[in-house]
């Protein structure tokens, strides 16, 4: 019994938060979600489809009754939800492929690390792993990296529609997305203004973007995909350079360092638009309508990049200012993602 005030439930609730988790990654990853989606099934049948043990499966699926992600009918008979029916993973990115990249066991040890971080400056991940977030997913992991992909497209196909209701992209010729990934948003600003997109990421992440670009229903020559490190050169031929949850994973060094490489591939009229979750300022609300706080997300960030972190609208633009850049615009789309436009200094 842990106390019945609001402030102890409040903090029950917290505590058994990684047991909600735990549940719902191993529900996802046995794939039950996509296995309900037709029809109900009982326990003995889910159990076969998933080579799990009947009574042991009984209690996961149960406790995951109870809290809403699948129902639960007469002969211990489970059917889909609305919550389970967002954990498919077996058709378009979904917040399933979200989930089980926050949750995979990697991200567990890596958390499990970070006590010991904040002690020996050491990022978590790296303590866990012995490798960099990215070398692990991107280079031995082509599982993890899947759903590190998927992820990271789900997180963008939400997000577009608000985005560009706020923001026009068709002001540009060539738009560069800088640490694009797979080359979802580029995609989408392509399919919608019209303009040539340039797709630049790591050379191990963006072998697979051709093929991922290949279903998005793009002319052939329009986004070129290009394989680089920002902190080393970007290429040239964008008059906007478009940066999403990308300055993020860099520590304050290593940011400046990438936004001068852009400054220097970008033209004199050049613009950097930075996409990113804001971390609010004291006092004003910590969470996002969508569930995001902002706070937490940047241990996250923590936890896996040297010296990254979510940071708020004052640290961006002095980010951006102490490598030649002027804030122009910062327009709120009403989803958790903000657009900060910048412009090269007149110095420049
Ligand atoms: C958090 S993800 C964001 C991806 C994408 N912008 C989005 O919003 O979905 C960060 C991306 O940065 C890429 N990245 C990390 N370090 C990089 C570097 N030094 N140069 C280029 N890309 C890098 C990763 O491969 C990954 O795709």
């Amino acid at each position: 019994m842990l106390g019945t005030t609001s402030a102890s439930k409040k903090l029950a609730q917290m505590i058994y938060g990684y047991w909600q988790s735990q549940c719902l990654y191993i529900a996802t990853n046995l794939g039950i979600p996509n296995l309900l989606q037709s029809e109900p099934m009982t326990v003995e049948a889910i159990a076969k489809a998933t080579s799990t043990q009947v009574e042991t499966l009984y209690v996961v699926l149960r406790a995951l009754a109870h809290l809403g992600v699948f129902a639960e009918k007469p002969g211990r008979v489970f059917a889909a939800t609305e919550l389970s029916e967002q954990l498919i993973t077996n058709a378009e990115p979904s917040l399933g492929h979200f989930l089980l990249h926050i949750t995979e066991p990697s991200m567990w040890d890596a958390w499990r690390e970070l006590g010991n971080s904040l002690k020996t400056g050491e990022v978590a991940f790296e303590r866990a792993h012995g490798k960099k977030f990215y070398d692990f997913f991107m280079t031995e992991n082509p599982d993890s990296r899947n759903l590190f992909n998927n992820a990271m497209s789900f997180l963008t196909n939400q997000a577009v529609d608000s985005l560009f209701e706020v923001y026009d992209f068709s002001q540009f010729n060539t738009v560069m997305d800088v640490g694009g990934n797979q080359g979802a948003l580029i995609a989408h600003i392509v399919n919608k203004f019209g303009c040539k997109g340039i797709l630049f990421d790591l050379p191990h992440e963006v072998e697979t973007a051709p093929a991922f670009l290949a279903t998005q229903g793009l002319d052939e020559d329009a986004v070129q995909v290009i394989g680089g490190n920002a902190l080393e050169e970007i290429p040239k031929g964008a008059d906007a350079i478009v940066i999403k949850y990308f300055l993020s994973v860099f520590s304050v060094e290593d940011a400046i360092k990438v936004l001068t490489r852009c400054r220097e591939s970008l033209p004199k009229q050049g613009k950097v638009v930075l996409l990113q979750t804001l971390v609010p300022p004291r006092g004003a609300p910590v969470e996002y309508p969508d569930g995001t706080i902002p706070a937490l997300a940047a241990v996250q960030m923590m936890v896996t990049n040297p010296g990254g972190y979510w940071r708020t609208e004052q640290e961006y633009k002095s980010l951006f200012e102490a490598s030649g850049f002027q804030l122009e615009n910062v327009i709120y789309t009403g989803s958790s993602l903000t657009v900060m436009e910048f412009q090269k200094s007149s110095s420049d």
